[in-house]
């Protein structure tokens, strides 16, 4: 770390807006502490402090080096001593599990990781004296919609699936709290879709967890790996039957977090809420089609049953953001699918078998020497399917260890697409 700029904690850095993030907010002079607990994101090397593949390469691309801790968010004295180590400036909390069907599995599982998780972080950072947050909402917390394109003063609440009430019940939190202190200044960002990839294509999208989102699906099948598309839905009044989403590009949003954090300095707001998204509906077949115009494969795909719960079509009004923050999503779709085919042929086993960063990756200072050790020793970030205690280097944390309550068992009972 340089040393010069705020200091961010991001929650969730291994994952895949995490670590996209990461990328801007070091590129922007921003120090970053990130923490994961590889739920849904790959470890680093085995030893004792392997930073994942994911921030190696954002320490790649970047040319600097960041601080990462595993920690789980609901264990709390970890999440302690890391805010005791640092001079923490603000926070971005990426960290949640996010796959609808899942979550109408296993609810509990939900509400425990995503709420608990978001109370332990609140309470520490305030204990800490720390209120400036960036949260990671999403627009599922609109339910279905009233009107299109989607503005921030639609009604909330009717959500359809469990993970998206957990993003509700933390926006409700966050405007209590805000409400009860005027210390804290919140920006809770609403994203739509998020696809694509880093313009490098070294780094993406590499969830541990069966696939959820759409494009990282879409590549499976593209490089064969998969047999078809499910497309849920081809009757629905839209362009061509089939439902439509606002996609924006990881990098759009990434630049919006940036934002969103010069937005705070600059201004006490308390709690304000932004839409990030393109303002654009495109359908899912129009999304396939896009995809195949760039791979130069032939996508096949099956069209079932509607599902329940599934909204027809969801797309933002994002002239708050571009009001308010001065931001505007640039990327546009054959970009977005380009820069995923990128990432996905360069990298077809996502960051599994890759090879360890030369030898730049560095965790927490005070145990940079051991870090480059590891690494040498190890020369891959082999296949870690699922963490266990591949710990990272604050004593304190390995001590208490990995209490996230999320078995091995669960982890596997995740087929959905959602
Ligand atoms: N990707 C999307 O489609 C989308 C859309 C709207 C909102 N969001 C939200 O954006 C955020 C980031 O999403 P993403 O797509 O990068 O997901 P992701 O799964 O790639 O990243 C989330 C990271 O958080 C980690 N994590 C989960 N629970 C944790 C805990 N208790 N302690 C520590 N780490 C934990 C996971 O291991 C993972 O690396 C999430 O809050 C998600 O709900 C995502």
């Amino acid at each position: 770390m340089s040393g010069s700029g705020p200091t961010v904690l991001v929650t969730g850095g291994a994952g895949y807006i995490g670590s996209h993030c990461t990328v801007e907010l070091l590129q922007a002079g921003y120090d970053v502490v990130a923490l994961d607990n590889f739920v849904n994101s790959v470890p680093g090397p085995p030893g004792p402090c392997g930073l994942p593949p994911s921030l190696q390469r954002v320490q790649r691309i970047t040319g600097r080096d960041l601080v990462f801790y595993e920690c789980d968010l609901l264990d709390k004295q970890g999440l302690q001593q890391i805010f005791q180590d640092h001079k923490i400036d603000c926070v971005i909390h990426f960290a949640a599990i996010k796959a609808v069907g899942e979550s109408m599995q296993f609810p509990l599982l939900y509400y425990k990781n995503n709420l608990i998780a978001t109370i332990n972080l609140i309470e520490v950072m305030e204990a800490h004296n720390v209120y400036q947050l960036v949260f990671s909402s999403s627009c599922t917390v609109y339910g279905n919609p009233e009107s299109l394109p989607i503005t921030e003063d639609h009604p909330t609440g009717e959500v359809t699936n469990v993970y998206g009430r957990t993003k509700h019940f933390i926006e409700g939190m966050l405007k209590d709290i805000s409400a009860a202190s005027k210390k804290w200044n919140i920006i809770a960002l609403r994203y739509f879709n998020p696809v694509g990839a880093h313009p490098s294509g070294l780094i993406g999208e590499d969830p541990t967890k069966e696939f959820t989102n759409i494009m990282p699906y879409m590549a499976q099948v593209a490089i064969g790996n998969k047999p078809h598309v499910t497309i849920f839905g081809g009757d629905y009044d839209t362009v061509d039957g089939t439902g439509v989403r606002d996609y924006i590009h990881v990098m759009d949003l990434a630049s919006g977090h940036v934002a969103a954090l010069r937005k705070l300095k600059e201004k006490h707001q308390r709690l304000k809420i932004y839409n990030l998204g393109t303002g654009n509906g495109v359908s899912v077949l129009q999304l396939l089609r896009a995809f195949e115009d760039v791979t130069k494969n032939q996508i096949p795909f099956k069209i079932c049953d509607r599902r329940d719960g599934d909204i027809v079509s969801m797309y933002a009004n994002a002239n708050l953001a571009e009001k308010e923050l001065g931001w505007k999503a640039r990327f546009t779709l054959p970009q977005m699918c380009e820069d995923f085919w990128r990432w996905q042929t360069m990298n077809p086993d996502g960051y599994r078998n890759c090879k360890v960063e030369n030898g730049t990756s560095k965790l927490a200072a005070h145990n940079k020497s051991s870090v480059n050790e590891n690494t040498k020793k190890n020369g891959h970030c082999e296949n870690p399917t699922k963490t266990n205690g591949n710990s990272h280097n604050c004593g304190a944390l390995k001590q208490n260890g990995h209490t996230h309550g999320i078995t091995p068992e669960i982890v596997q009972h995740n087929g959905h697409k959602d």
